[in-house]
């Protein structure tokens, strides 16, 4: 079985933790698309791990992980990851493989990435994470990327990078005012990393085509959400990746065919880290009450969430771009002891009612959403093992989704750990 897991709100939905309950029957877990922007929490045991560029597979030590040719790897964050796990007794040499074909993140993107944010007018800012990501992609379609592959042959690498870097350098100075990078330093960075980072280095789409004909079972951890998807999210205000189900696909390079399910992680209301339109977000005071009982801060740059009400079009919208065939609904217990619930079902805009999540961004900036109010519970769910011990509010709020997700809801979340799970 052959699955794919994605986050079908902005992110943080709560992956890590689901990726980390279905690697138990997975061979293999890949990572497709995006970098170190991500940070997926997993916890069991009274330990807490955040992994960034690491599938979370890797804490099941008798798993496979891959990272695809379609993610973009810092090699510095990515040692710092292997480190904290080796350390924490969690070894990953010759369990953990990346792709020759993965773009570098390399010290220029870092830089590049922070000084358009901190350049950019008011209402431009996307809010990175400021890790180099859509520099970095925007080189790989741009023809003039590294990859890791390329560190083999030391001569082509170099003079790659040199002529990369004489261009980029063109701009910092004349844009940004920036003195611009050394090509011996940052040739400097590159080796230090250079023959371990080529030790984990394989060619991961056969590797993966033999192991899934030897009946190896793959699971793919999606990064981000649909709705930070380059083409398919809120536009300009997203990732420069395809979080969405089709950079499984082209990042991993295991054909469509080999699939048999594609899973959607959702959160039982809304976040939103960075800029970007929200419509459904939260007034103030209960914004400060979610974001505390929810712990809803960036587990990446540890930024306060935004949150809001669930809202039915962009997870509908989830749905069908990525062919969903069944949910993880996540966080139930953080609504608890809220009277009233509210559910976006539709959007309003200059006198017109729309029902469906709207392609073009200008649109979605100005939309307001039209609310269906539900009564809340006040029980404490984070003990809740089954189905029927959930609240008859509670049981009804995931009723109501359901229905407006067009999508069975499979597990329910009610805390953070492993054991706080509702298989259905
Ligand atoms: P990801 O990026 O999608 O993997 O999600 P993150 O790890 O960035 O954020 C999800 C946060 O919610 C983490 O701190 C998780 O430990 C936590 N979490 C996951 N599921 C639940 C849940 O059902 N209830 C509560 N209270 N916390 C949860
Ligand atoms: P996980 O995998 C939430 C957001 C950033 C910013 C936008 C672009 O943990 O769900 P980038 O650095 O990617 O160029 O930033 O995307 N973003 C995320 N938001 N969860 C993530 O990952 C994110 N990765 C990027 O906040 O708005
Ligand atoms: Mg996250």
């Amino acid at each position: 079985m052959n699955r794919i897991l994605i986050g079908a709100q902005w992110g943080d939905e709560g992956k890590g933790k689901i990726i980390d309950i279905l690697s138990r029957k997975s061979d293999i877990i890949v990572r497709y698309q995006g970098g170190n922007n991500a940070g997926h929490t997993v916890k069991f045991d009274d330990q807490t791990h955040i992994l960034h560029l690491i599938p979370s597979g890797i804490l099941h030590k008798d798993k496979v992980c891959v990272i695809g040719n379609g993610v973009v790897i810092d090699p510095a964050a990515f040692f710092k990851e292997v480190d904290v796990l080796e350390k924490k007794g969690i070894r990953v040499k010759g369990r953990l493989f990346v792709s020759e074909q993965a773009h570098l993140i390399l010290p220029h993107h870092r830089l590049m990435d922070c000084l358009r944010e901190e350049d950019a007018k008011k209402g431009e800012q996307i809010g990175t994470t400021k890790k180099g990501i859509g520099p970095c992609y925007a080189d790989k379609m741009a023809r003039v990327g590294i990859r890791v592959g390329d560190l083999r042959n030391l001569p082509y690498f170099k003079e790659r990078l040199e002529a990369v870097l004489k261009e980029r350098n063109e701009i910092l100075r004349k844009i940004y005012k920036h003195p611009g990078l050394s090509f011996k330093e940052v040739l400097a960075e590159c080796l230090s990393t250079r023959s371990r980072l080529l030790e984990y280095s394989i060619d991961t789409p056969s590797y993966l085509f033999s192991a899934s004909r030897k009946g190896k079972s793959l699971l793919f951890e999606g990064a981000q959400g649909t709705l930070l998807d380059v083409d398919h999210g809120t536009y300009p205000f997203v990732t420069s990746s395809n979080a969405s189900v089709g950079g499984a696909i082209t990042g991993s390079g295991v054909s469509p065919t080999l699939i048999d399910r594609v899973i959607g992680v959702v959160k039982a209301y809304t976040t939103r880290v960075g800029e970007g339109p929200f419509p459904s977000q939260f007034p103030a005071a209960l914004m400060k009450e979610i974001q505390k009982k929810g712990d809803e801060f960036g587990s990446t740059t540890g930024r306060p969430r935004r949150c809001g009400w669930f809202d039915a079009l962009i997870v509908r919208h989830s749905v069908r771009i990525n062919g969903l065939d069944e949910m993880a609904l996540m966080k139930l217990d953080v609504l608890s002891g809220l009277p009233e619930l509210k559910i976006a079902v539709a959007y309003e805009l200059d006198g017109k009612t729309y029902g469906d999540f709207p392609p073009s961004s200008c649109d979605f900036a100005r939309v307001k959403p039209v609310y269906e109010t539900m009564k809340g519970w006040k029980e404490d769910l984070t003990h809740v093992k089954r189905w029927k011990d959930l609240p008859a509010n509670a049981r009804k709020y995931l009723k109501r989704l359901e229905r407006l997700m067009e999508t069975p809801i499979r597990m329910i979340s009610v805390g953070s750990k492993r054991s706080q799970t509702v298989i259905l």
